[in-house]
C-alpha cells in the first residue's frame, strides 16, 4: 500500500475546512467495475463545479457514518437473481436491520446499472431508493435504471445530478473542491497507465494453449499476452478486460440475410463507418438481448416476432441460448444498415480473472479461458471473446485489453496468514495467481487449494504445475473433485466437508476463505457447506453459522469472485 494511501485511509489528506463543508458522498456497489467508473466520473464532475466529492466503494463503508452524511449518491449493479453485488451486501443488510437510522436529513439519488436480459433488472438500485426515502431520506433526482449500454446516459445522469446538488454544495465547500481518494482506488493503487477501458492497449497474444484432454466435454485454454510497454500492471485478484472481433462467417450471414450490402457507411456513437466494420468490431453478435428483438421487430414490421418481445417472459425464454443471427434466421426480413447497427448493442468487453502474477511472469498477463462453444437450433455456436482468443486470434497478433481492478479479491495483507482457495473450473483461475505470487514472496501462510472438474484424466488444469507447488509445499494442501470419475457426483463442496473439522481449524487460525467459479450453482452450495462446517464443528445454530460468515465478509476474510 503506497503511503499515500495509507493516509487517504486514515482521512489525514482531507484539509480541515473540507471536512467541516458539506460534501458529496458517492458509494458504489459493483461487482466488474462499471458502477465503479461510473462513481468515479460522477466524482471528477462534481470537482469541476467547484463540489468535494469523495467515492468509497460500499465494502468499505463504516455504517455508522450514514447517520452523518448530508448528501449521498448511490451508483450499484445488481447480480444474479436481483442480488447485491459482493461488496454491497453489507450495506444492503443494515439498511434493512432494525439498526438503520432515520435519514431525515438526507438528500439522496441512486443510479442502477443492469442488464434488461435478466429479470430482476436493477434490483439493488431500487431497494437502495424504496428503504431510503422509507427511512426519510428524500430523493433530489429520479433513480434511472440503466442497460448494459449504459455510458452516455450515466453521464447525462450524472450531469443531472451535479447541476441539482451544486447551489447547496458548492455553497458550503471548500474553497479547492477535490476527489478525496479513496483507498484502493486506481490513483492510489499505483501508477497509472495510458490504457483502461476507453482506450484499451493492442496486446500480443503469446501463446493459446489447449490444457483440457482430447476427450474432454470442455475446452479451456492457457492463454499468455504481453503487456510490454503498455505500462499496465496488476495484482493477482484483478481481471483482464478483453475487447474482440466478431467471426467474418457470421457478419456475412447476418448480411446475406438482411440484403444489406456490406460497404453501406454506418454511423456507430460518433464514427462512421462500414456496417460489415461495425458488426465485426464495434456491435454485440455473439448475445442477444430483449432490445434487440423489440427494435428487429419493429424495423422489419415482424408482428409475430413484436408479439413475442411484448411478453416478457416469453421472450427470456426465447432468447435463451439464441445468439442474433438466430434471431434474424428465426425471422428474415428487411431493414436498413443503420436500422440494424441501431437495433444491436455496443460490445461489452469480457472480462477474465487473471490466471498469473507479475512477480513470476513480469509484463506477461494469463488466463484461463473456457471456450463458450455449443449446439443449439441446429447450428453451432461460439462465444465472442472465447472464440476470439481460441480460434481467430493467431499467436503473434493483437487482443486489446485493459486491467480492471478488484480490491474485493486480495491475498491477505500479512504473508503469514493461512488462506483457503475453492475454485473448480475455470474457478483456479485467480488461485494460480494467488499461487505464483505467496511462492516469489516466500510467504510463509499455509494455502489450500480445493479444485473440481468432470473428469482427472481430462480436465485436470494446471495439474504439473499444481502438484510441483505441492512437492515444494507452496500448496500445503490439494483436494481435487473430479465430479464424473465415479457413480456418485462429488463436488468440491463434499471435499470441504470432509474435511470440515480441519477448515474450521484453518478459520480459528485466522484463513481468509476465497471461491472462485460458477455463482449460480456452485458458489451457493459451497455457502452452505460452510454455514454447515461452521454450525458443527463451532457449535452454532444455522443463524449463527451465517453471521458468523457476514462478520468474515466484513473482515475480507471471505471474498468471492464468482459469475
Ligand atoms: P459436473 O459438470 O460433472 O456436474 C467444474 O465445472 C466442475 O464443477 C465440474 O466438475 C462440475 O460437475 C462441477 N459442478 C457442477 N455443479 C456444481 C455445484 N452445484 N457445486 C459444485 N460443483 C459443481
Amino acid at each position: 500500500l503506497a503511503a499515500s494511501a495509507q493516509l487517504a485511509a486514515q482521512g489525514s489528506v482531507v484539509p480541515a475546512q473540507a471536512a467541516a463543508a458539506a460534501s458529496l458522498t458517492i458509494l458504489f456497489g459493483s461487482q466488474t467495475g462499471n458502477a465503479r467508473h461510473v462513481a468515479e466520473a460522477l466524482a471528477k464532475q462534481a470537482q469541476g463545479k467547484g463540489i468535494t466529492a469523495k467515492v468509497v466503494d460500499m465494502a468499505e463503508y463504516k455504517t455508522s457514518q450514514l447517520k452523518n452524511e448530508q448528501y449521498l449518491v448511490i451508483v450499484t449493479s445488481t447480480y444474479g437473481e436481483g442480488e447485491p453485488p459482493e461488496n454491497a451486501i453489507g450495506l444492503h443488510n443494515f439498511l434493512f436491520s432494525k439498526k438503520a437510522p432515520k435519514l431525515t436529513g438526507l438528500k439522496y439519488a441512486v443510479l442502477g446499472l443492469g442488464d434488461t436480459s435478466y429479470e430482476f433488472f436493477c434490483k439493488t438500485a431500487q431497494d437502495f431508493d424504496s428503504r431510503l426515502t422509507e427511512l426519510g431520506a428524500v430523493s433530489v433526482q429520479a433513480r434511472a435504471d440503466l442497460d448494459v449500454d449504459y455510458q452516455a446516459q450515466a453521464d447525462s445522469w450524472s450531469t443531472e445530478v451535479i447541476t441539482k446538488l451544486e447551489p447547496e454544495l458548492k455553497a458550503s465547500a471548500a474553497p479547492s473542491a477535490q476527489v478525496i481518494a479513496w483507498p484502493g482506488s486506481d490513483t492510489t493503487a499505483g501508477s497509472v497507465s495510458q490504457y483502461n477501458k476507453q482506450n484499451p492497449f493492442a496486446a500480443e497474444l503469446y501463446t493459446n494453449q489447449k490444457i483440457t484432454g482430447r476427450d474432454s466435454t470442455k475446452d479451456v485454454r492457457h492463454i499468455e499476452i504481453s503487456l510490454a510497454g503498455s505500462g499496465l500492471s496488476y495484482q493477482p485478484g484483478d481481471a483482464l478486460g478483453v475487447y474482440f472481433s466478431n467471426d467474418a462467417a457470421l457478419v456475412r450471414e447476418l448480411l446475406l440475410l438482411t440484403a444489406i450490402a456490406r460497404d453501406t457507411p454506418v454511423a456507430v456513437g460518433s464514427a462512421t463507418l462500414t456496417i460489415e466494420q461495425a458488426l465485426t468490431e464495434q456491435l454485440e453478435l455473439t448475445q442477444s438481448y430483449p432490445a434487440f428483438a423489440e427494435k428487429y421487430a419493429a424495423a422489419t414490421g415482424n408482428t409475430a416476432l413484436a408479439d413475442l418481445a411484448a411478453d416478457k417472459t416469453a421472450l427470456r425464454a426465447y432468447l435463451n441460448e439464441r445468439q442474433i443471427i438466430d434471431i434474424v434466421r428465426d425471422h428474415p426480413g428487411l431493414l436498413s444498415a443503420q436500422q440494424l447497427a441501431d437495433a444491436l448493442r455496443k460490445q461489452q468487453p469480457r472480462l477474465y480473472s487473471i490466471a498469473s502474477s507479475q512477480a513470476e511472469v513480469e509484463d506477461e498477463v494469463h488466463l484461463t479461458v473456457a471456450v463458450v462453444r455449443y449446439d443449439a437450433y441446429g447450428q453451432p455456436h461460439l462465444g465472442g471473446a472465447s472464440g476470439f482468443l481460441a480460434e481467430r486470434l493467431a499467436e503473434g497478433e493483437k487482443v486489446k485489453v485493459f486491467v480492471e481492478h478488484n480490491n474485493n479479491f486480495r491475498l491477505p495483507q500479512s504473508d503469514d496468514t493461512p488462506v483457503i482457495m475453492i475454485g473448480p473450473g475455470t474457478g483456479i483461475a485467480p488461485f494460480r495467481a494467488f499461487l505464483q505470487e505467496r511462492d516469489a514472496r516466500g510467504a510463509s501462510g499455509k494455502n489450500w487449494l480445493f479444485f473440481g472438474n468432470p473428469h482427472f484424466t481430462q480436465d485436470f488444469l494446471y495439474q504439473l504445475e499444481l502438484q510441483s507447488y505441492l512437492k515444494r509445499g507452496v500448496l500445503s494442501k490439494l483436494d481435487v473433485a473430479f465430479s464424473r470419475d465415479q457413480a456418485a457426483k462429488v463436488y468440491v463442496q463434499d471435499k470441504l466437508r470432509k474435511h470440515g473439522a480441519e477448515v474450521w481449524q484453518w478459520l480459528q487460525e485466522g484463513a481468509h476463505l476465497y471461491i472462485c467459479g460458477d455463482a449460480n450453482r456452485m458458489a451457493k452450495d459451497v455457502q452452505q457447506a460452510l454455514i454447515d462446517i461452521v454450525q458443527q464443528y463451532g457449535g452454532k445454530t444455522a443463524d449463527e453459522a451465517q453471521h458468523y460468515l457476514d462478520e468474515l465478509r466484513v473482515a475480507k476474510r471471505y471474498q468471492k469472485d464468482v459469475y
